[in-house]
């Protein structure tokens, strides 16, 4: 067994991948929030609708869409523990019995017919099987239902990537990352819409565009990059010295930016609707 093989497995039987230091999220994501309340104006809603928001992460998302519900109710759905139990916190206060709250993997959901509109910002590219992601929301729509989501695409952080990767293929890092390809699908508009053509949705629309995004300073550029964009990488360095230098040596390369501390996002907006009724030769 190769020194790699033995943090792959110590890191696989910890299965950390797929949870989230909630509330440094919480307080760092002002980008996310940001684009999903843009996001969220250009959705027209009359108030009785049930949402579903497709990996809530701590609500505070969820909680604009709630504002709009006069009446609906929403399906909060996150595979994290933490970032659940952080939705719970912070919403049930002010919207108490208008939220139910799922842990469930997307490509898991099995449930059926019971949304209006699947709403969901800067999940989907943390899954790896969009076709099986696609199938599994047209399934959850009512007829008629909406799909709005925006998320990582074609070309996202390919420069800040490009740094980490060329770090982490040296000596002391590479075992921690043989035989990991990365935990990220950035596809491109056109596959997309075909996806979600495939997957049953009709009026499909999907639009790639940059949204290079500046921190003030470096210690914000550091908090960012730890909660957020290299969370899953810094999880698997499991020597605390090395995680740091790791941190130290992105940092130093941002300063380089310009501007400085510049993150080179690509985010793809995607819409699709449900068929009214199935389509013929569709699975029943
Ligand atoms: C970057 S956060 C986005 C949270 C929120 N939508 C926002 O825009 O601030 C991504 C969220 O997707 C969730 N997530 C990732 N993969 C998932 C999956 N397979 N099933 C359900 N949720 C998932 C994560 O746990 C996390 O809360």
């Amino acid at each position: 067994m190769a020194a790699g093989d033995g943090v792959a497995i110590l890191i696989a039987a910890m299965g950390i991948d797929a949870e989230w230091d909630a509330g440094a999220y919480h307080r760092v994501a002002d980008p996310q929030f940001e684009w999903g309340r843009r996001l969220l104006a250009t959705l027209s809603l009359r108030g009785d609708e049930t949402v579903i928001d497709a990996g809530c992460g701590t609500g505070r998302l969820t909680r604009l869409l709630l504002e709009r519900l006069t009446s609906g109710r929403m399906i909060a759905i996150d595979l994290s523990e933490r970032m659940l139990e952080s939705a719970r916190e912070n919403l049930e206060p002010d919207f108490h019995g208008r939220v139910e709250y799922v842990r469930v993997d997307l490509l898991d959901l099995a449930q059926r017919d019971v949304a209006d509109l699947v709403f969901s910002t800067a999940t989907f590219h943390w899954l790896p099987d969009h076709a099986r992601l696609f199938r599994n929301l047209v399934a959850a729509l009512r007829p008629g239902g909406r799909l709005t989501a925006q998320f990582g695409g074609k070309g996202n952080l390919a420069r800040a990537r490009s740094r980490a990767e060329g770090i982490l293929a040296e000596p002391s890092f590479r075992p921690f990352f043989e035989g990991w390809s990365g935990p990220w699908h950035y596809p491109d508009a056109q596959v997309t819409a075909e996806r979600l053509r495939q997957a049953g949705f009709q009026d499909v629309r999907t639009r790639l565009f940059p949204e290079p995004t500046t921190f003030p300073d470096a210690d914000a550029f550091r908090q960012f990059i730890t909660a957020v964009v290299f969370r899953v990488h810094l999880q698997r360095i499991v020597d605390p010295r090395l995680r740091e230098e790791f941190l130290d040596r992105c940092v130093a390369a941002a300063a380089g930016d310009d501007p400085p501390y510049t993150l080179d996002y690509w985010r793809l907006n995607a819409e699709g609707r449900k068929p009214e009724r199935p389509r013929e030769g569709a699975p029943a």
